[in-house]
């Protein structure tokens, strides 16, 4: 599809010619419409709501925001832009250099942001020396997520390496249970490979690639290793997997249809909101081979700029999802850790500890890095090119080899 057919699709779709929200409301723009998401969602239209301001729910389904990243772009040309949008990474800095954000330092100097949200977010909430984004929570994406009625019956122990991991699928393969469950989508495809990518290579490699777009990374060994071990992946998941949802692919985890999931930790959201228990029905673990290791992503709320000062809804928005009580009970709910560094662990679930403890350990011993998925280690345009050729290449269009050709030409082309 032309990206303009599929954004009058889009826009049909969602009834976007909407209006501006009225004085007194706001109208947010996201893409948070899984079950657990939606759980999520409403912890914050409730905050809200309790301060006397009304929610105009802008919602454009797609995991990972391809869509609403669409439909915002159409919005602000028609010169309607949405009060607030849920956004990734590289994305902000690009609508904050387009001068499309409101400023909101003067909410963050008087709550004292500077010193509680860490830095490698203020890296993508800040643009020259203004905060132009409200960062919800912190997502990493190098989890997998497992039935363990389906591990515990096949005598599985959670993987921590590649060669453990291999075995552990190959055994539920021989017992005749789908070892994975996979939608897909390209930016599934890709999240996967954030994590295949950090087990192959390690650290510095995905720094390499990823991050420094480096040609003799990206056209490594090391990364025909990395397709590799996504053909191994895609010889075992099941043979519907094409164009499924990642929360249908979740759904197969929680019923017991699949054993493991490799996917971020909004996941986690659908197993609780199945009214699931981690070390009961189901287990999180650190996708093997990466296990200090965070591939993080942190959603934000972007203000745009509506002619003037950032206004009352706006700062009491940014000023909502900032307070740590929010922080605790949306990200409780979410599957994600808190964008501050002062919020306790102690509603959170098992999971959800090891989530802040892994982020804390790996942002301190230098293990900390932006997720290519989900816009946090390049801008869109490069993120959006490795998105095809891993993509291209799960579907069987290339051999490993090839992938990697493809993918340093394609690198090159879009940076
Ligand atoms: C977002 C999550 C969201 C997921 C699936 C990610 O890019 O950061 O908040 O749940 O996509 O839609």
């Amino acid at each position: 599809m032309s990206l303009r057919t599929r954004t009058a699709a889009l826009l049909a779709a969602t009834g976007l010619s909407a209006g501006a929200a009225a004085a007194g409301d706001v109208e947010v723009l996201h893409w948070w419409t899984s079950g657990g998401e939606a759980a999520a969602l409403n912890v914050l239209k409730q905050d809200l709501e309790s301060q006397g301001i009304g929610w105009l729910d802008m919602p454009v389904a797609g995991g990972g925001g391809g869509n609403a990243m669409t439909v915002l772009r159409a919005r602000v040309t028609a010169g309607n832009a949405p009060t607030a949008v849920q956004m990734l990474g590289f994305d902000i800095l690009d609508w904050a250099r387009e001068g499309a954000l409101a400023d909101l330092n003067e909410i963050a100097a008087m709550e004292g942001w500077d010193d509680v949200v860490p830095e490698a977010l203020q890296a993508f909430a800040k643009h020259d020396g203004k905060w132009i984004s409200a960062p919800v929570n912190v997502h990493s994406t190098n989890w997998v997520w497992a039935n363990k009625a389906l591990l515990d019956q096949n005598g599985i122990e959670i993987p921590t390496t590649w060669d453990e991991f291999t075995t552990a699928v190959e055994k539920l393969a021989a017992a005749g249970v789908t070892p994975i469950a996979h939608g897909g989508e390209a930016w599934q495809e890709a999240t996967v490979f954030d994590a295949i990518a950090m087990s192959a290579g390690g650290p510095d490699f995905y720094r390499s690639a990823f991050i420094d777009l480096d040609e003799s990374a990206l056209g490594s060994e090391t990364m025909r290793e990395a397709f590799d071990r996504m053909a191994f992946i895609r010889g075992h998941v099941d043979e519907n997997f094409s164009g499924r949802s990642w929360n249908l692919a979740t759904a197969m985890v929680i019923n017991g249809e699949a054993a493991f999931q490799m996917m971020g930790d909004w996941a986690k959201g659908e197993f609780l909101n199945a009214g699931q228990t981690p070390g009961e029905e189901f287990l999180c673990f650190r996708f093997p081979g990466t296990v200090e290791q965070v591939t993080f992503n942190a959603d934000q709320f972007a203000m745009f700029d509506q002619g003037g000062a950032v206004s009352p809804e706006q700062a009491a928005l940014a000023s909502a999802i900032l307070s740590p009580s929010f922080q605790s009970a949306f990200n409780v709910v979410k599957g994600s850790v808190p964008a501050r560094t002062d919020v306790s662990d102690a509603d959170f679930d098992a999971c959800g500890r090891q989530g802040m403890k892994d982020l804390a350990a790996a942002s301190s011993s230098g293990n900390l890095f932006g997720s290519m998925a989900h816009g946090h280690a390049a801008p869109a345009s490069v993120r959006n090119a490795i998105y095809d050729v891993v993509t291209a290449h799960f579907n069987g269009e290339y051999d490993s080899s090839t992938a990697v050709r493809e993918l340093v030409d394609a690198v090159e082309l879009a940076k």
